[in-house]
């Protein structure tokens, strides 16, 4: 699936898209510490020595580093994909996702600068807020919310590699170019069924996350998640292909996922679709709870 990834590519945003507007949350509850558990770590105060110390795993472990111009003064730094042979397998038979042990954290997929510009234009949704990305690999979309005004950003991967080498590496080094964002960093890795059981419900107002409904099991795990952490009050937007062919994931099979999950109490809303008749689309959908 490497035809999937935004790595190389020319991000072009003026192509065809339809937007629908989407009403803020209103939710601005106090920061649950989520890392009383293993395998989270934070939430950190985004001080300069932290982003120092960060910033520091960068040049060893980014091949590459590339740019996403959201606005004169955001920038949203990411890399070329590191590779770690333990979780994608030696060159030869290297796979971007490996079930049980690997789901393509390492790279950039082509949602990611969708749901970043769509974080960034829509500052409303974010500002003042604790966002978590799931699924983040090298949360382009998380630092999008970091410059967009949220109070606390969480990344959450299945993979500590991806953690430790591309989130919050691009994290310090987005946020050592603009020193006067001040928000809370924390990460945490580790299965949707089994992290955030313990602070995570009522912990974030808002859910993000891009190329995470890439198969039926990502999609069912992922409205579960939803359901689990979704606070009344709150909104999840979720970027998605239309379908993503080897693995069989995408809008309809998660759409399906969310209708079928919190007996049936959760909605699916798209908000924007991108792409021409050419090429697979791809869509921003917007979960809540029905009122
Ligand atoms: C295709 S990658 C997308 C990465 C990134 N969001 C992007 O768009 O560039 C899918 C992401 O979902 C995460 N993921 C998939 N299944 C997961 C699970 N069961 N538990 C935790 N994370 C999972 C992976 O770690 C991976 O980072």
């Amino acid at each position: 699936m490497n035809e999937d990834t935004a790595e190389g590519f020319v991000f072009d945003f003026g192509g065809p898209s339809e937007e629908i507007p989407v009403a803020a949350c209103s939710s601005n509850a106090p920061l649950e510490a989520a890392n009383a558990v293993p395998n989270w770590l934070g939430p950190f105060v985004c001080a300069a020595d932290v982003v120092r110390m960060w910033s520091s795993a960068y040049p060893t472990a980014v091949p590459r580093q590339l740019a996403l111009q959201l606005s004169e003064g955001a920038t949203v730094l990411y890399q070329t994909a590191a590779r770690v042979a333990a979780l994608e397998g030696d060159g030869k038979d290297s796979r971007d996702i490996v079930p049980g042990k690997y789901y393509g954290g390492l790279k950039v997929w082509s949602c990611a600068p969708d749901l970043a510009t769509y974080v960034h234009s829509h500052l409303e949704l974010v500002a003042g807020k604790r966002v978590v990305e799931v699924g983040c690999g090298q949360a382009v979309p998380l630092i999008a919310a970091a410059l967009s005004g949220a109070i606390a950003v969480t990344g959450h991967d299945y993979n500590q590699e991806v953690i430790d080498i591309c989130t919050l590496p691009n994290l310090a080094a987005s946020l050592a170019l603009r020193p006067d964002v001040q928000c809370s960093i924390q990460t945490g890795y580790g299965d949707w069924e089994t992290s955030f059981l313990e602070g995570g419900a009522g912990a974030f107002d808002v859910i993000i996350g891009s190329d995470v409904t890439f198969d039926p099991t990502a999609c069912t795990k992922l409205a579960a998640l939803l359901a689990r952490l979704l606070p009344h009050d709150g909104i999840a937007l979720i970027a998605t292909k239309q379908y993503y062919f080897g693995t069989n994931g995408g809008l309809g099979e998660f759409e399906e996922a969310v209708q079928k999950s919190a007996n049936g109490q959760l909605t699916v809303q798209r908000v924007l679709r991108l792409g021409d008749g050419n090429e697979m689309q791809r869509h921003i959908v917007l979960v809540s709870w029905k009122r």
